[in-house]
């Protein structure tokens, strides 16, 4: 079997910007196809993501050359088993023969990579969640079980994705494990709902952000804490026993000339301040994980806060979901959990290939989506056939969003009928 066609094309993702559609054809008929995502808050050290520039189009956003490069793969994969992955990654790589992936685009090269994998799938007759696991098992030489991940909700949105003064980029909520998914989403549902409406009760906004949670102008990370807890007890239900609650600073967003400018608590803070003020409202609200809650430059703060704590603490922007940082964070003891977004390095290969080092050193995986997301629900089903244990993929609200979580319920249907 072989690829015989790649075509590309510019569609929109949820923020109204273009990205890559990529159809790969086998010659035996199958057809996979890929959508990327796009971040907002992204880490200086991510694959790099390829722009037009020509502000005649999109405002400088096209992806026209990024569809022409990824079209342009076909001539160095034709000869490639859609089956082989890390073949197919490894030409990718080669092909571009860049650090960080700028000659193609990493979006150009992911979307290629995750469409030969559907494809792949659709020529063995198997559901894609399945040929990852295949593919995750041949890779770790161990039998990987799969698994459904508990949802992380980003049901109040601050930061860079939403137009307030709130400085914590993500309040997410998560289901107690407990749950199945179908009823853990449900009861996270109830609270979204509550939450909403205990907005409109206060005259605040209901309109929301970029990931599908809701923006009111609000200062104080506490105001958003106690709501969300509020609205947790409406539902009728109990904080911590059936749904906990995580952050997600991103903090190199707040990060200017070495102090951490917190608009909303109007403070600017050291970095050893910045531990205190977090580790106070953590222990005060009981979080149960918080992402980026410094700098990715800022490895110090990290490791003190690690060394400090042991609730879950997640690295995003510092590790790029790229081996080699996230070896350097081993070593250092740095965090103990790795969000992971392929794009942010690329191919599939790379993205098993860090979650495989996570794991063998115990820190927990959470797959990710972007803010900038489409209807691809290509990372429910990576969750599902790792064993990630963890998904974090927006609001349970916009198509962009929902379009995961409808996939995993089915997923656990199909699974466990
Ligand atoms: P991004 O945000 O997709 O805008 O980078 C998500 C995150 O920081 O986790
Ligand atoms: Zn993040």
């Amino acid at each position: 079997m072989k690829i015989s066609r790649i075509k590309s094309i510019e569609v929109l993702d949820s923020r109204a910007r273009p990205t890559l559609c990529t159809s790969v054809y086998l010659d035996d008929g199958s057809i996979g196809q890929a959508m990327v995502p796009s971040g907002a808050s992204t880490g200086q050290l991510e694959a790099y993501e390829l722009r037009d520039g020509d502000k005649q189009r999109y405002g400088g956003l096209g992806v026209q050359g990024a569809v022409k490069n990824s079209e342009e793969t076909l001539k160095i994969l034709r000869e490639v088993s859609p089956e082989d992955q890390l073949e197919i990654d490894n030409k990718l790589i080669e092909f571009d023969a860049t650090e960080n992936k700028s000659k193609l685009g990493a979006n150009a090269i992911l979307s290629v990579s995750l469409a030969c994998a559907r494809a792949a799938s659709k020529s063995m007759n198997t559901s894609l969640y399945e040929y990852l696991n295949i593919m995750y098992k041949g890779m770790t030489n161990k039998d990987s079980a799969m698994s459904i991940p508990v949802p992380m909700l980003n049901i109040m949105n601050g930061g860079c994705h939403a137009n307030n003064s709130v400085d914590i980029q993500e309040f997410m909520i998560i289901p107690s494990k407990k749950f199945n998914f179908k009823d853990g989403l449900m009861k996270s549902v109830e609270v979204y709902n509550h939450l909403k409406n205990l907005l409109k009760e206060k005259g605040l906004s209901v309109s929301v952000g970029d990931e599908g949670g809701f923006a009111p102008s609000l200062k104080k990370s506490e105001e958003v804490l106690d709501l969300i807890i509020e609205s947790i007890e409406r539902a009728g239900l109990t904080y911590l026993d059936d749904i906990s609650i995580a952050l997600d600073c991103a903090a190199s967003e707040l990060f200017t000339e070495n102090s951490y400018r917190l608009i909303g608590e109007n403070k600017n803070f050291s970095s050893e301040q910045m531990i205190y003020y977090l580790e106070s409202l953590i222990n005060k609200y009981e979080i149960k994980s918080v992402e980026d809650p410094f700098d990715e430059t800022d490895w110090d703060a990290w490791k003190t806060f690690t060394n400090n704590n042991d609730f879950q603490i997640v690295g995003d922007d510092i590790f790029v979901t790229k081996e080699k940082l996230l070896k350097k964070g081993i070593k250092n003891k740095v965090a103990n959990s790795i969000l992971i977004k392929l794009n942010q390095v690329g191919t599939l290969s790379e993205t098993l290939q860090t979650i495989c080092l996570a794991k063998k050193n115990g820190y927990k995986t959470i797959i990710s989506h972007r803010s900038g997301e489409t209807e691809d629900s290509f990372i429910a089903d990576l969750a599902v056939a790792v064993d990630a244990g963890q998904i974090k993929t927006g609001a349970p609200a916009r198509s962009d969003r929902t379009a995961k979580y409808n996939r995993l319920l089915l997923i656990e249907d199909e699974l466990y009928p």
